[in-house]
């Protein structure tokens, strides 16, 4: 009679354990499986390499799918040329055609859309691809790579472009981010 006893208790124990274990981990995965039965896409454009690191980070703590935005046309290399095209860009509000589209955006609810700062606001090619995608009804999560200024008017620019989504709060990364980007990555995520 005792080991039977013993044995239900250990039993309801380790049911209990396996129960704290379970929502445990629940709660500290990040958006991208907090968000359970909806999908999530990564987007992001970058010209020299930041931005595409921050998206790569975000897209391995989501489990997300990633999308690379990229121009018909691709921009100079020379660091000079390619600030002048974008700032003459800027001015006239050109934008780039791109070269592929995102397949079955439709299915996605989340979408993570970053960009380099290009003359205080996001680069052209992200406001082609916000302009010619129907993002409406999802829910937009920025993020920015800058160097030295700061994120600008990227986020509200965005905003503009997608007036009929959900945005939540951007990240903003200096550069390509140091060796706490991961963690800083991970509490962003959580706090969305
Ligand atoms: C054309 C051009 C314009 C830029 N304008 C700004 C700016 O206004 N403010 C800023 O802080 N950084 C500016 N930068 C720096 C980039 O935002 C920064 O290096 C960014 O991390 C680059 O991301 P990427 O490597 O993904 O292209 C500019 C860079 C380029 C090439």
């Amino acid at each position: 009679m005792f080991m039977k006893n013993l044995s239900i208790i250990i039993a309801v124990i380790a049911l209990a354990i396996s129960g704290v274990i379970f929502f445990t981990r629940q709660s500290v995965n990040a958006e991208g499986n907090k968000m359970n039965n909806q999908k999530t896409l990564v987007v992001y454009y970058s010209y020299s390499g930041n931005t595409e690191i921050i998206a790569k980070k975000i897209q391995s703590q989501t489990g997300a799918d990633l999308f690379k935005i990229e121009t018909v046309k691709p921009y100079p290399t020379g660091y000079n040329e390619v600030v002048e095209q974008a700032k003459q860009e800027k001015a006239s509000s050109y934008m780039p055609e791109l070269k592929q589209k995102v397949a079955n955006l439709q299915d996605y609810d989340t979408v993570f859309v970053g960009t380099p700062i290009w003359w205080y606001t996001m680069a052209p090619a992200v406001k082609s691809f916000l302009s010619e995608n129907n993002l409406s009804g999802k829910t937009i999560i920025p993020f920015c790579t800058h160097g030295g200024g700061g994120c600008s008017a990227a986020f509200s620019d965005m905003e503009k472009f997608a007036p009929d989504s959900k945005f939540k709060k951007g990240l903003v990364i200096y550069e390509k981010g140091n060796s706490s980007t991961d963690e800083e990555i991970t509490r962003w995520l959580k706090s969305l």
